[in-house]
């Protein structure tokens, strides 16, 4: 305040100097600094104008000012200006200097007027003020550096020096000030980007503006500016690894996800939206793989085919809306599953083989191929044990098939050979192929007879051309080698060819009689049938036929005993004391038929005495069944028949004369009589004696016969069919037949009796085994119908039946 003073008493002394001249007008000047205190000294008037302080109380000196405010009044005891009211520059004259307050002090008596200035001068009384407190601005990121943003200037009401002065900005990372001056005296302020914007590091930047006036002391105000950073597409979509790595097994779903891929970008809004997409152009990823465009899921669309495609490689592109892109691998591997069944191809095959192929012959090639790979592509073959082939394998999946033991078409003619092969995968898939292969014929197989040896019986008389059996053979082969001709093989049966016996046919092996055959001349033959295939060369086999020829009853029984001559008579002798039972005769017959046919039973079919005579029914012996009386008749005549079992039976009657008589005169007598011719009369003893020797001859003839026929057989066995002796057309009444091969059912022993005594029959039974054992076989007999066992033929009672005696005539 002191230093004002002296300053302000300086600036007096110039206007008082000033006043001294122009006395009359008469004017002051002072300056005050603004807002000084009420009362405080403006100037000492008095002292200044010259005047006396009684002038002053006595010129009644006052203020005058026009109009305004009176910031100053006077003192007039003192004599000095004093501050009235507080003084306000900025109030007073705004922003005008120098800003001075005028008035006129005026005295009385006489009137004098004296013009008064007090300049007030400024002081710093005031800071710079912004109007906002703040401002915001939007800047884009992606501003260019140099930019320029228009700031507010800040307003001091203060002047001069106390005006603003400079601005400060802070912080000034991105931003400087620059301070243009006006023409008017302005300051336009604006702010210039020096360093890029980036909203990724600062979204929102403070900045203070401050404005500093140039008054001691300073005053400044301050201004907040916020500064949001607007998003510009400054940063591309960045993939989280460069390249992705999946697997896939082969044959997923559609819909699997494979993997996810995920990019991110740090700008924001539209700026960070991120599209996937797949790039593959030139192969089929696209077809198979789709990209899920807004979370980056890698799916599957397509079919995965391991054997197609073992691995892709996906190039997936991340793009934000701006467009920046970011790209990455996928690389997906494809797992292998055992979904390819193993592919059996039949390389070279052949349907037939022939059955004496050798060991080792190729049958069928194959290829396998099984697409998978590893274990899973890994393949065996094989096929069914027990079938007579083997699968060899070679090398690079080839098999062969071939044979490995021999074969046989008769055994099997075809074989169905199951090739199956597996891999190895698991769970193992299989395929298989069923080969059929034909095993053709070759003629290894000779035609097989049904039987070893045939027997076949044809009745005698048959009528040429009758086909008496069939033999048939068979052979195993096929077609041409198994059709089987038959020829009958040359031999001879008696010194005759056989063919002139029976022929055979070729194709079916029967065998027709060529002629008529006859039991009593022959009863079997035999003779070879061969069988021959088709074949080249032929095989044949033979057989022996055996033909047995049958007897039929076609020979009537023929009486050897008693002669039946023409006119002579011969009689038996019954002494009239002979007693029951006495043995009369014995009628002998033969059959030459055998067995049944031969077999002869007697009957007494007339008799002059019913009661007196019977006859044996087996042995033909008549006897007597009651005692003899005087009373019987010397000439007794008796008709026996004589029958053979044959059916039909055949029959012979033979007259049995008996003469009852002690003597021969009284036979002869009788006899005369007895005859119907007496011409004999004269000679009934010549013929009694005649018959005698007749009687005993034929006993002896018959006896010989016996003899001579058993040597003969015994002969005939030993040269069976080989000698060329004629036929013996004679036969004794037995069925000797031992060659049947049937098994042995029944024995029949055949009753031999001859007459050895006149009294006592003499019977010798025939030994089992020798020629008068009759075997037959009935199931192939078909001509023996009645059979009968021997011990009802020997029950037969042959007891005399008890009759009264009677003489018949
Ligand atoms: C082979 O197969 C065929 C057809 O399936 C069949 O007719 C034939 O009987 C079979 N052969 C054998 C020997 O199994
Ligand atoms: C008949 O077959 C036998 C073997 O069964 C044989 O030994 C014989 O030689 C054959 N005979 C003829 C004439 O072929």
């Amino acid at each position: 305040r002191d230093a004002r003073v002296i300053t302000m008493t300086r600036q007096v002394l110039l206007f008082v100097s000033l006043l001294s001249i122009g006395s009359v007008l008469g004017q002051v000047s002072y300056t005050i600094p603004e807002e000084m205190a009420k009362g405080s000294l403006v100037g000492n008037i008095a002292h200044d104008l010259g005047l006396q302080t009684k002038r002053l109380a006595s010129g009644k000196a006052r203020i005058y000012t026009r109009g305004s405010d009176e910031y100053i009044e006077l003192n007039r005891e003192r004599g000095v200006l004093l501050v009235k009211e507080r003084i306000d520059r900025e109030a007073l004259c705004r922003q005008t200097t120098p800003c001075a307050l005028h008035f006129q002090i005026i005295l009385e008596n006489p009137m004098e007027f004296y013009t008064v200035i007090v300049q007030i001068t400024d002081i710093n009384d005031n800071a710079p003020t912004f109007k906002k407190s703040e401002i915001n601005f939007k800047i884009s990121e992606s501003t260019i550096t140099g930019a320029k943003f228009v700031l507010e200037r800040a307003v001091d009401l203060d002047v001069g020096i106390n005006g603003v002065h400079h601005y400060e900005l802070k912080p000034s990372d991105n931003f400087a000030l620059k301070v243009h001056n006006n023409a008017d005296g302005n300051k336009n302020v604006e702010m210039v980007l020096q360093k890029p914007l980036d909203r990724e590091k600062q979204e929102q930047i403070s900045l203070v503006l401050t404005a500093v006036d140039g008054g001691e002391p300073q005053m400044s105000g301050t201004m907040l500016i916020v500064i949001t950073v607007l998003d510009a597409n400054d940063n591309a979509p960045v993939f989280t690894q460069t390249t992705y790595k999946a697997t896939v097994t082969e044959n997923s779903p559609k819909g699997t996800v494979v993997a996810a891929v995920t990019a991110t970008d740090a700008d924001q809004g539209s700026n960070s939206k991120i599209t996937y997409s797949i790039t593959n152009s030139v192969d089929d990823v696209r077809k198979v793989f789709d990209v899920n465009e807004e979370n980056g899921e890698v799916t599957l669309i397509g079919n995965i085919d391991f054997e197609e495609s073992q691995n892709y490689q996906i190039n997936l592109l991340a793009s934000d809306e701006g467009g920046l892109t970011d790209s990455c691998k996928l690389t997906v591997d494809v797992q292998d599953v055992n979904d390819n069944k193993p592919e059996i191809n039949i390389m070279s095959k052949s349907n037939v083989i022939s059955e004496n192929a050798k060991f080792n012959t190729v049958v069928t090639m194959i290829n396998i191929d099984d697409k998978d790979s590893g274990e899973n592509g890994n393949v065996q073959c094989f096929i069914s044990d027990n079938l007579p082939f083997v699968l060899k394998a070679s090398t690079n999946n080839f098999y062969s098939l071939v044979t490995d033991s021999e074969l046989d078409r008769e055994r099997a003619s075809e074989y169905n050979i199951t090739v199956t092969c597996s891999d190895e995968g698991v769970p193992s898939l299989s395929s298989s192929v069923t080969l059929t292969l034909q095993i053709s014929d070759v003629n290894d197989n000779a035609p097989v007879f049904e039987r070893s040896s045939y027997e076949a019986y044809i009745v005698e008389n048959n009528t040429p051309g009758l086909s008496i059996f069939t033999v048939k053979a068979r052979d195993a082969d096929w077609n041409q080698n198994a059709r089987v001709s038959y020829i009958l093989e040359d031999s001879s049966v008696n010194g005759v060819p056989v063919s002139s016996y029976v022929s055979v046919s070729a194709d079916s092996g029967v065998i027709h009689a060529v002629r008529s055959f006859d039991y009593e001349q022959i009863k079997d033959f035999q003779f070879r049938v061969k069988a021959q295939d088709g074949g080249s060369p032929p095989l044949s086999s033979n057989v022996t036929v055996k033909i047995l020829i049958q007897d039929q009853n076609d020979n009537p029984p023929q009486v050897l005993y008693p002669v039946q001559t023409g006119g002579s008579l011969v009689a038996e002798m019954v002494p009239r004391s002979a007693d029951v039972g006495y043995l009369v005769t014995k009628v002998v017959a033969v059959d030459v038929d055998s067995g049944q046919n031969a077999w002869l039973s007697y009957k007494l079919q007339k008799a002059t005495d019913r009661a007196l005579f019977e006859v044996g029914l087996q042995n033909g012996e008549i006897r007597t069944i009651r005692q003899v009386t005087d009373k019987d008749a010397v000439k007794q005549r008796l008709t026996v028949t004589v029958e053979d079992n044959g059916l039909p039976s055949r029959s012979a009657t033979v007259i049995v004369n008996v003469a009852v008589a002690d003597s021969f005169p009284e036979v002869l007598s009788e006899f005369t009589d007895f005859t119907q011719d007496k011409e004999y009369n004269d000679n009934l003893t010549f013929y009694l004696v005649l018959a005698l020797a007749v009687v005993s001859f034929l006993f002896i003839t018959c006896l010989v016969v016996i003899i001579s026929v058993k040597i003969y057989r015994w002969r005939q066995s030993r040269i069976l069919y080989h000698s060329n002796l004629p036929v013996i057309p004679y036969y004794p009444p037995r069925y000797s037949d031992t060659l049947g091969t049937g098994t042995l059912q029944h024995v029949y022993n055949y009753e031999v009796c001859r007459t050895t005594d006149s009294r006592k029959s003499d019977c010798k039974f025939g030994r089992a085994g020798s020629q008068n054992v009759l075997v037959m076989d009935p199931s192939s007999t078909g001509t023996m119908q009645r059979i009968q066992s021997e011990k009802s033929i020997l029950d037969e009672p042959d007891s005399p039946l008890e009759v009264s005696p009677s003489v018949t005539e």
